[in-house]
């Protein structure tokens, strides 16, 4: 168990640090993999780059757990959460008409995709509340 076991300890802060840094690993090594895509480089390439992303997420998520970011009830946490994927589903879905409005039509294309899944996101979180929350 690793839960909030370095909350109040002088390791906080650097936890706190570390999981923002690996969070931006995220975003950053999934940018590299779609422009090592675009830049037509072998497959290869952003498969690597995805991969590095995916370890960087579990390390994020690690550093989080350490510190207790999240309150222990995943329930609670999942429950509001899923009003704002359910949300999410309209405000990307608006985000991508007006990229498509402004001639975007490649990315709105993709953005169309991404809210199918913020819906899903919601739907599924609330699946798991039902099946799950004691
Ligand atoms: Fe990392
Ligand atoms: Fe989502």
């Amino acid at each position: 168990m690793i839960y909030g076991i370095a909350k109040g300890t002088d390791f906080e802060k650097l936890c706190d640090g570390a999981a923002k840094a690996e969070a931006a690993g995220v975003m950053t090594y999934y940018a590299l993999a779609r422009m090592a895509r675009e830049q037509g480089y072998p497959e290869e390439v952003s498969q690597t780059f995805m991969e590095m992303a995916n370890q960087e997420a579990v390390h994020a998520g690690f550093y989080a757990t350490l510190i207790g970011k999240y309150n222990a009830d995943i329930w609670k946490f999942a429950e509001s959460f899923a009003a704002g994927e359910e949300n999410g589903e309209k405000q990307v879905g608006q985000f991508a008409q007006a990229f498509r409005a402004a001639g975007m039509n490649e990315a709105a294309d993709e953005m169309e995709i991404f809210a199918k899944q913020e819906g899903h996101h919601g739907s599924t979180l609330r699946a798991m509340i039902e099946k799950y929350r004691k």
